[in-house]
């Protein structure tokens, strides 16, 4: 027998329903964004995002329902996200998922977002005949989260490291913000690097003491900003926001005409610096493990430079990435994650809340 789950991912600013059976077969999965609405903000701004998955939640699921030919009474459970987000974006998903349990008689299943994102990658593996093989390594780099798990068989996760202050994604978005590029960063920045030399500008970068698989990015965020202000950006950067104003979604042709030698060094030196911090802690911690696999995922998994840059690794691991409409905000990976809990009955209550913080565990 067929387990369907219905899932609805709401945590940020990606309103987004699928249907998954058996935790690998995604029969539909539907994405709301909301860029046009918070790209002239250069970034989320939580009260609108609340308002719109109140706008978007009962058309999206109905259309992941109705592009699978299924009716609610076909599917055998509904799995929310329940955290880490903003909690009034999570609490549309998680009120909108308890009332189709209400009505349908269906079990609810909550589903950690940070856990999705990896399940991403655990549904495409099953999926391609080769499955994760265990202990397995995962990085989680996002607009919210920079995470680093070593993963047990059984789904026992240990925390090896997080960022200190910015997330990954985060760094990208604000150096983006910062040079005129929009909302969000990462996509606009990941295209340019190519064009830029990664070693035409030299960041230093101070040594953090403590943890070493913590992750750091705001020192490479204020040497940017160094950078920034000792160069003449105004006219260049006031160039690129009038662009964004005419056009919201401007091709890298119209980007380059508009951006010097210097910012795409820049850029390309930014990006480099990322990756490395990145990976430098993948490496490490996939030889002290003994990681048979290897996964990254989050909206920063799309970054080419890095999909690069780790295949060049040799580790004795498999390195795994997400398709990039997997890496980013979906709820395919929430309805992924929550087929364990299904066949274990773990199920959630009436009582369940949005929690702005929620490790996984
Ligand atoms: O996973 P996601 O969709 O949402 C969160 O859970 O945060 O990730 C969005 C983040 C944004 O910060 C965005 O700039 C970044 O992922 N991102 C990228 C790329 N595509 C998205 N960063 C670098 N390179 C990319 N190609
Ligand atoms: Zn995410």
């Amino acid at each position: 027998m067929v387990a369907r789950i219905l899932a609805l991912e709401s945590s940020c600013d990606e309103t987004a329903a699928a249907i998954v059976e058996d935790g690998e077969r995604v029969i539909s999965s539907v994405v709301a964004s909301q860029l046009a609405t918070h790209g002239k903000y250069g970034g989320v701004v939580p009260e609108l995002a609340s308002r719109e998955h109140l706008r978007s939640i009962v058309p999206v699921v109905r259309e992941a329902l109705g592009s699978a030919g299924l009716a609610l009474s076909s599917i055998d459970a509904v799995a929310v996200t329940e955290g880490p987000g903003l909690v009034g974006s999570l609490l549309v998903g998680i009120t909108y998922a308890k009332a189709l349990c209400f009505a349908s008689g269906k079990p609810l299943i909550a589903v950690n977002h940070v856990e999705g994102h990896i399940h991403a990658v655990i549904m495409e593996a099953r999926q391609t005949g080769q499955p994760v093989e265990f202990p397995a390594l995962a990085l989680v780099a996002s607009g919210g989260h920079t995470h680093l798990f070593e993963i047990q068989e059984g789904y026992k996760y240990r925390l090896l490291g997080k960022t200190r202050d910015d997330a990954a994604g985060e760094a990208f978005d604000k150096v983006a913000k910062l040079l005129g590029f929009g909302y969000p960063g990462g996509p606009v920045l990941d295209k340019l690097a190519p064009f830029g030399d990664p070693k035409g500008v030299r960041f230093t970068i101070a040594k953090m003491k403590g943890n070493a698989t913590d992750f750091s990015f705001s020192g490479l965020k204020t040497a940017v900003l160094r950078w920034f202000e000792q160069q003449d950006m105004a006219s260049e950067v006031a160039g690129r926001r009038e662009l964004l104003r005419s056009n919201p979604r401007p091709q890298v042709e119209e980007w380059l005409q508009l951006t010097p030698k210097r910012t795409l060094d820049l850029i390309a030196s930014f990006q480099a610096t990322v990756i490395e911090e990145l990976l430098r802690r993948v490496r490490s911690s996939s030889e002290e493990t003994n990681a048979r696999t290897v996964i990254i995922s989050g909206g920063v998994a799309c970054n080419s430079g890095l999909r690069e840059a780790a295949g060049r690794e040799r580790l004795n691991a498999r390195i795994l990435f997400p398709t990039p409409g997997l890496s980013t905000d979906n709820a395919a990976m929430i309805a992924a994650a929550a087929f364990r809990k299904l066949e274990q009955k773990q199920f959630a209550g009436w009582d369940l809340a949005a929690k702005a913080n929620l490790p996984v565990t």
